[in-house]
């Protein structure tokens, strides 16, 4: 018997406080009409001061394991793709199981930037189809707003906060059908957070403790990547690109995602957008418009959907799912 992988639920969260452009541009030198033009963007999410990446974790997670219809304490893996950890240690997704209450299994974050829920969602399938794991919560959570730096226009208007969960299960119905993972790490300067653990001081003296990126080198990049993962993808399930029922994207840019879109010769109301309402999330953003997508009853059991990120690293990948 062959097992596979299969998303059985999905559920997602984004804190309560909404910041439209219009509140960005009196902070720094910008206008609601240029970032809705080059990115699409309308708002976007910010948690509050009391509030940290595990708890819009655990928002998202309760969501999705209560439309999985199972209990939590049934979780046997947790892997939480993660940019912004509440703390140096222990990871974010051991203070999401004690959370939930599903202790045991192994939990354990995953740092791919943008790419992360991608290559979470990679390795619990790993777990999964091996029989390893039997019921896995795989998570993309970030409070991205508090590594920005709110007087650089070129970054802060990008980004927001944000959740996104899905329960996968050991079936023997494909679920995830294959997943396709890339990086190189040559580009790391280009998009970047320069201060850390390690080499916190410096960077911190300088004053660099924030995302700093060459939005125009990303944004090439980002669509050479992305189009090439999305037809690997395809090629690696004899597929077509007619067969795609949706293209559920990173949402960092409503224009990478339409060259994609694009490249798959799919029309716009086949991909999934979500960047208007909450910008890029980082790792959060596909589960969360997966979730939406799922929730509006857009999305149906049997479909095929294919998902696609880039992020700094450069990390980039994509999944086929059937649904
Ligand atoms: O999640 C994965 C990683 N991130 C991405 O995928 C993001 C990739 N990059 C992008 O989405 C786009 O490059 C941006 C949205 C960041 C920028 O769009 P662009 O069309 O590439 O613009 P640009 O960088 O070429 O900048 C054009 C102009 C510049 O002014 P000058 O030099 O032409 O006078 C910028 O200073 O726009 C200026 N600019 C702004 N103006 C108003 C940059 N940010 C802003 C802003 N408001 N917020």
């Amino acid at each position: 018997m062959t097992l596979h992988a299969r998303i059985i639920g999905t559920g997602s969260y984004l804190p309560e406080k909404i910041v439209t452009n219009d509140d960005l541009a009196k902070i720094v030198d910008t206008t609601d009409s240029w970032i809705q033009e080059r990115t699409g963007i309308k708002q976007r999410h910010i948690v509050a001061d009391d509030e940290f990446t595990v708890d819009l974790a655990e928002h998202a997670s309760r969501r999705a394991i209560e439309a999985a219809g199972i209990d939590a304490s049934e979780i046997d893996l947790i892997v939480l793709a993660t940019t912004t950890a509440d703390q140096v240690f222990p990871s974010t997704a051991c203070l999401l199981q004690s959370r939930l209450g599903c202790q045991g299994g192994p939990a354990f974050d995953i740092q791919a930037v943008c790419t992360g829920f991608v290559y979470a969602l990679s390795v619990a399938e790993k777990f999964v189809a091996t029989g390893t794991s039997k019921k896995a919560l795989v998570v993309g959570a970030e409070t991205f707003s508090r590594i920005l730096d709110w007087t650089d226009r070129n970054t802060c208007v990008l980004f927001g906060d944000g959740a996104g969960a899905v329960v996968l299960e050991a079936s023997e119905e494909p679920g995830i059908l294959s997943t396709h993972l890339h990086a190189n790490g040559d580009y790391s300067k280009l998009l970047h957070v320069p201060s850390g653990v390690s080499n916190n001081l410096a960077a911190v003296q300088e004053g660099r403790a924030y995302v700093e990126m060459e939005g125009s080198d990303v944004f090439k990049m980002a669509v050479k990547k992305m189009g090439e993962v999305v037809i690997e993808a395809l090629d690696a399930n004899n597929l077509a690109k007619s067969d795609v029922d949706w293209l559920v994207p990173h949402q960092a840019n409503q224009r990478i995602i339409a060259a994609t879109a694009k490249k798959l010769g799919m029309t716009m109301d086949k991909v999934v957008l979500t960047v208007a309402e909450h910008g890029n999330t980082s790792a959060a953003s596909i589960p969360l418009a997966l979730d939406a997508a799922v929730r509006q009853n857009r999305i149906k059991a049997g479909e095929t959907i294919l998902i696609e990120a880039f992020g700094g690293g450069f990390t980039w990948g994509s999944a086929l799912i059937r649904y």
